[in-house]
C-alpha cells in the first residue's frame, strides 16, 4: 500500500473509535443509542460493527483532525470534511448521524455510512469515492464473513447493511451486503473467489425483487449457484427478524429459499392474474423462454413437465414453442 495513504487510514481509525465512544459513553450519543437499541441492535453488535455517532456539529471533526495534524486538503479528499466555496474554510460532512464504519478486507475502516436518526431527506449518507474507498469494490461485513463463507462455500447477499447486521445477530455469519449500489463485476469476482453458491436475500418490496432478479442473473452468469430467499409482505430481513425472530428467519426464510428457476416463476407471476388468458399466455411464454436457456436437458424436461401439468398443456406444444423460441434468442 502506498505510504501517502497512511493519513487516510489513520483518520478513519481515529474517528471510528471516537464516534463509537460518543455513542456508547456520552450523553450526546444517548438518543442515537436509544434509537439503535429500540431497533433491535444489541450492545454486542454495536461493538462488533464499531457503530458510532457523529455529533450535531459543523466543525467538530474538522477541528478534531486539524488538532491531530491532519492536512485539511487530504481530509477533504478522504471525504470526512467539505470545503466551503466562499471562504475556503471546512465543515464536517457527517453531522448528527449514526455512523457505520465501512471496512476493507483486512478490517480497516476506510469510509463511513451515516444514518439519519429521524426521517430526513437523506437516510444514509455515504463517504464519497476516495483514494481508499471504492463503493463498487466493497461488500459490507466481508472482513468478518470471509472465513465463514470459505468454510461453508456459501454466502448470503443482502441489500442493506442493516440486514447483514441483523442476520449476524440471528446467528447468520456469512452475510454480506452491497453499499446501496447494484452488484458490480468486482463484487462478483470477490464472491466467486470465496463461495460456490449464494443465497440472495433482498428486501421483499418491488425494488428489492427487481434488484434480486438482476443480481441473480449476473451471479448465475458467473457460474455461481443461486438461491433466492423471499420475505412476506414487503418486509426486509431486518424487519422480519425483529417481527418473527432469528429461528424463523433461518428456518422459514433462508431454509425455504427458492431455486433460481422457482424464483423466476415467482418473479414473472407478480402482478399477473393467471386466470386471465392474456396474462397466462404471456407468463407461459416467459417461462418457456427461461427454460430454453437452461443447459441441462434433464432440467429442461423437469420444468417443462411442471409447466405442462400446472396449465394442462401438452408437453408437445411446449416443446414446439421452445423450438420456435430458440432462434429469437440468437
Ligand atoms: P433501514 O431503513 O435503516 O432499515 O435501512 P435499510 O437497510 O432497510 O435500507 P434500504 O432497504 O432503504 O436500502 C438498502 C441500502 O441502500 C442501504 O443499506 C444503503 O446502503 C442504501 N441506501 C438506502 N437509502 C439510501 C440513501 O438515502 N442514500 C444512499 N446513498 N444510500 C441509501
Ligand atoms: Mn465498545
Ligand atoms: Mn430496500
Ligand atoms: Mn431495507
Ligand atoms: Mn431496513
Amino acid at each position: 500500500r502506498h505510504a501517502g495513504l497512511q493519513p487516510y487510514f489513520e483518520a478513519h481509525e481515529l474517528l471510528k473509535k471516537f464516534y463509537h465512544h460518543l455513542l456508547v459513553n456520552t450523553k450526546d450519543g444517548q438518543e442515537a443509542l436509544e434509537y439503535l437499541l429500540a431497533r433491535g441492535f444489541t450492545r454486542e453488535s454495536i461493538d462488533t460493527f464499531q457503530i458510532g455517532y457523529a455529533l450535531d456539529s459543523w466543525d467538530f471533526v474538522t477541528e478534531f483532525l486539524q488538532k491531530r495534524g491532519f492536512k485539511a486538503e487530504e481530509m477533504e479528499k478522504a471525504g470526512l470534511i467539505i470545503k466551503r466555496e466562499k471562504d475556503g474554510t471546512y465543515f464536517d460532512r457527517f453531522r448528527n448521524r449514526i455512523m457505520f464504519p465501512l471496512f476493507d478486507q483486512n478490517g480497516k475502516a476506510i469510509a463511513f455510512s451515516g444514518r439519519a436518526l429521524g426521517k430526513e431527506d437523506v437516510k444514509y449518507l455515504n463517504s464519497p469515492e476516495t483514494p481508499i474507498f471504492n463503493k463498487g469494490k466493497i461488500l459490507y461485513n466481508f472482513h468478518l464473513a470471509k472465513p465463514v463463507i470459505r468454510r461453508q462455500h456459501h454466502a448470503i447477499l443482502f441489500e442493506g447493511f442493516a440486514d447483514a447486521i441483523a442476520a449476524y445477530r440471528a446467528g447468520v455469519e456469512n452475510g454480506i451486503a452491497t453499499m446501496g449500489t447494484s452488484l458490480t463485476q468486482d463484487h462478483i469476482s470477490l464472491i466467486r473467489r470465496n463461495a460456490q453458491s449464494v443465497t440472495i436475500c433482498y428486501d421483499s418490496d418491488n425494488a428489492g425483487i427487481e434488484a434480486a432478479f438482476r443480481a441473480a442473473g449476473m451471479l448465475a452468469e458467473a457460474g455461481i449457484e443461486i438461491r433466492v430467499a423471499l420475505m412476506p409482505d414487503g418486509l426486509d430481513p431486518d424487519d422480519y427478524i425483529r417481527k418473527y425472530g432469528p429461528e424463523k428467519f433461518r428456518n422459514d426464510i433462508l431454509g425455504a429459499s427458492l431455486t433460481l428457476m422457482s424464483f423466476k416463476f415467482h418473479y414473472y407471476r407478480r402482478g399477473k392474474n393467471l386466470q386471465n388468458e392474456g396474462d397466462r399466455l404471456s407468463y407461459i411464454e416467459k417461462i418457456v423462454s427461461e427454460i430454453s436457456g437452461l443447459e441441462k436437458a434433464v432440467e429442461k424436461d423437469h420444468y417443462l413437465r411442471q409447466l405442462a401439468a400446472e396449465f394442462s398443456l401438452s408437453l408437445e406444444a411446449l416443446k414446439q414453442q421452445m423450438a420456435a423460441d430458440a432462434p429469437k434468442k440468437g
